[in-house]
């Protein structure tokens, strides 16, 4: 049993202890640790330090190093391929200043550097003290060994003076060899001191040509992949909004590009990072005039300002990074099974997402009990498992103008409350899922006149409504408190399996007026925290309730939502060749477990692209099933077809969700055709999807030479939808199906094709 004295992931709550049970007896094993410690003593200002220590992890295919200077600061020496264990690494030492304007202190590849003695990079920590001076050199001061349960070993560091420490948090997944780190930073000065900058991590990487990948986008739009080298300067991927947002997302990965052997899709030197935090946040991608590039992600620095009291601390997120020689694909495969083990909360063995309706796109507002029952006859006749009502159950909410924040059922549309709508869905052998937006309020509603001054605002000042709404300040506890007991009465008095909990806008105006005024910007961090320990606490508590992130779409997924939630909306927008390029983006980043994809009606609504139903399916049956449609429309043909393919989905649902992606075509960059393929980790069975856009000049599709198979392993072929082209063989060797490959017939507009590969 793990007692709840576990040292945690930041946010996490106590009573997630249980949850960190499957995390952490798989630490520790492989986890080669050489810290040729014990703490030295601490190194007095001006005076050089003797005693090198240094620290090694190796996990997987991966060594990551790091050693004292001999000038006392810690210093990355190696983050690569694994290397043998008696491999020397090379001494740390620092480097030299290369000219007057080029300091060594800023040549130095440190692993958490402090803004002070000529630092021209992005700190890791920027403080001011007391007294006004803002310099802050930090040096090695001790380190533990790694804790016996969890793995996580601590180094700290202390500015040469000031009695300022660092605790810097490490632990590697031995099955991934992806590196979790994180920061805690601590005031010992009799006086407070501000945070202005605070990372939870930097990484840093030798000169060479490097090529950047990140994910941006909008509303309606995210999940863009974006690849450019990396230059001098700076490259900022940020958030300012409060949460993750729909613009970047807290992901890079960055491969080698030499000449002689750019990185690739499936091989090529590739490091990679995901922040977990789901407030503002920031990654900044640097190469310096040295040609050296450091990646230092965190809270976002803008608008921060956090007042350390005598004896507080403050912990940053978790930055988890990672490397592959397996290109591109290699690195969203490590992160992907890393996220299935370790970050869900059902980690390491997440279950497969029920099949889902829901009926947002066929009702919006308009959802009555007779509406909903009728909808759920017909879910049910599908083969759905999940029947999830979105929004407007509550208050006076007929638009988006009223009702936010007054979560009482409204008994003009349910008469009897929610219980009739829930038998009946329960009576079709499907569970009850329900839309929420705790962390909203509109102004029309009685929980604004009541408590006006619960949402984030500056006294005096306009508060920006978006969608008709305000943000509830959820750093305090009052508030956090409401949100968390209407949550807790509603699952408490309902049988509800599943909350769809989104959160349509974002800041404005984020003051905390009831606060002192050196703690009002702790709401950047504590609104945020507050929010995992709702979500925590709620699981604890309803452990049977399954929890989606929705933030308008994909605004609010990272990592560090991923702790709490089952899964996430990745979008509003539907459209399936949007969705295509769409899904080719959020899987570099998080698993096809986790991205749920719903089939909604044609012509679509953002594109009034017209589309047939087996396309519209075999794109949604790239992640997480669900239908979105209006089903009153649906003929009998679209509900036997949507019948057939949820009954073949559910046979290949785990290798889909859970195996291994590989992208054998992209749909990216206006490519006529895309082709994916899944494989089970154990090899035993195979799924791949093929789409043709708009066939052009007749040309056919090019042959697919699958990828990750057994090539010893008999495997037998069967087409899901559509047809491979003649002579296809019914069974051949997994090197078969790899050297040789696949045809496939197709051709024409908007067209898919589904396959499976079963061992024999
Ligand atoms: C957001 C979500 C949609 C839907 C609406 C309801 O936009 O992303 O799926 O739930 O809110 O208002």
């Amino acid at each position: 049993m793990i007692s709840c004295t576990l040292k945690t992931f930041p946010g996490m709550p106590a009573v997630h202890c249980a949850v960190l049970a499957a995390f952490v007896p798989l630490l520790g094993s492989s986890l080669a640790l050489s810290a040729q410690t014990p703490t030295p003593p601490m190194t007095a200002p001006g005076t050089r330090t003797t005693y090198q220590p240094v620290f090694r992890f190796d996990g997987y295919t991966t060594t990551y190093a790091f050693g004292v200077n001999e000038r006392g600061e810690l210093q990355q020496i190696y983050w690569g391929g694994r290397i043998a264990p008696k491999d020397p690494l090379p001494a740390p030492k620092s480097n030299p200043e290369h000219a007057s304007f080029d300091n060594s202190y800023n040549n130095t590849p440190q692993e958490y550097a402090g803004w002070g003695a000529g630092l021209f990079q992005e700190p890791a920590l920027k403080v001011t003290f007391a007294d006004g001076n803002r310099d802050l050199v930090l040096h090695y001061l001790s380190s533990t060994k790694p804790d016996e349960q969890s793995g996580i070993q601590d180094i700290v560091l202390k500015d040469i003076q000031r009695d300022v420490r660092v605790i810097l948090h490490y632990w590697m997944d031995p099955d991934t060899g992806i590196l979790a780190r994180w920061a805690t930073i601590e005031n010992h000065e009799p006086k407070p001191i501000v945070i202005e900058q605070a990372a939870a991590a930097a990484w840093s990487l030798p000169p060479a040509h490097y090529t950047l990948d990140y994910l941006s986008g909008r509303w309606a739009g995210e999940w863009t992949l974006n690849r450019e080298p990396i230059q001098a300067g700076e490259r900022v991927l940020e958030s300012r909004r409060g949460s993750t947002g729909h613009q970047m997302n807290p992901w890079f990965a960055i491969s080698r590009n030499e000449t002689a052997d750019p990185a690739g899709e499936e091989h090529g030197d590739t490091w990679f990072g995901a922040l977990a935090w789901s407030g503002s946040w920031r990654i900044t991608v640097e190469q310096d005039q040295l040609d050296n590039v450091r990646v230092t992600g965190g809270f976002n620095p803008f608008d921060f300002g956090y007042t350390l009291k005598p004896n507080e601390k403050l912990e940053t997120p978790v930055f988890y990074g990672g490397f592959t020689q397996d290109g591109k694909g290699g690195a969203s495969r490590l992160l992907n099974h890393f996220t299935l083990a370790r970050i869900l909360p059902t980690a390491p063995n997440p279950k497969p997402r029920p099949v889902i309706y829901n009926s947002w796109e066929a009702t919006e507002f308009a959802v009555t009990e007779a509406g909903q029952e009728a909808l759920a006859e017909k879910a049910a006749a599908l083969g759905i498992d999940r029947f999830v009502m979105d929004d407007g159950w509550f208050g006076q909410r007929k638009d988006d103008h009223a009702g936010l924040g007054d979560w009482y059922v409204n008994k003009d549309k349910f008469p009897s409350g929610l219980k009739p709508l829930i038998d009946k869905v329960h009576s079709l052998k499907m569970d009850f899922g329900l839309w929420v937006e705790p962390e909203m309020v509109n102004p029309d509603s009685d929980l604004y006149r009541k408590h006006p001054d619960w949402v984030l605002n500056f006294p005096g000042r306009p508060r920006t409504e978006q969608r008709n709404q305000l943000v509830l300040n959820l750093a305090r506890k009052d508030v956090r408190d409401y949100v968390y007991g209407f949550l807790d009465k509603l699952l408490s008095e309902n049988q509800i399996a599943f909350l769809k909990w989104d959160y349509n806008r974002n800041w404005s105006e984020p003051g905390w007026d009831q606060v002192p005024v050196d703690e009002q910007k702790r709401v950047y961090v504590q609104f945020t925290r507050n929010l995992y320990s709702i979500l925590g606490e709620l699981r604890a508590k309803h452990p049977g309730v399954e929890i989606e992130s929705c933030s308008g779409g994909g605004g609010r997924v990272d990592l560090g939502i991923l702790h709490y939630t089952d899964e996430v909306w990745p979008s509003d927008n539907t459209d399936p060749l949007d969705r295509l390029t769409q899904q080719d983006g959020f899987t570099r980043a998080y698993p096809n477990q986790v991205m749920m994809s719903w089939v909604t009606d044609s012509p679509h609504w953002l594109n009034a692209r017209a589309t047939s139903l087996n396309y519209r399916m075999l794109v949604s049956m790239e992640g997480a099933l669900g239908i979105g449609g209006n089903l009153n429309k649906w003929s009998a043909q679209d509900m036997a077809t949507a019948q057939r393919l949820i009954r073949e989905y559910h046979l290949v649902q785990k290798t889909i969700a859970q195996g291994s992606l590989y992208r054998l075509i992209s749909p990216t960059n206006g490519s006529e055709f895309a082709a994916t393929e899944m494989v089970a980790p154990d090899r035993s069975q195979a799924v791949f999807f093929a789409y043709v856009h708009s066939t052009q000049e007749g040309r056919g599709f090019p042959r697919l030479q699958l990828l990750g198979l057994d090539p010893d392993t008999q495997y037998a072929f069967s087409s899901i939808d559509g047809s491979a082209a003649p002579g296809t063989p019914a069974q051949a060797s997994g090197a078969w199906w790899m050297n040789h490959g696949v045809d496939v017939n197709l051709r024409g507009d908007f067209q898919a094709a589904m396959f499976r590969l079963d061992k024999r």
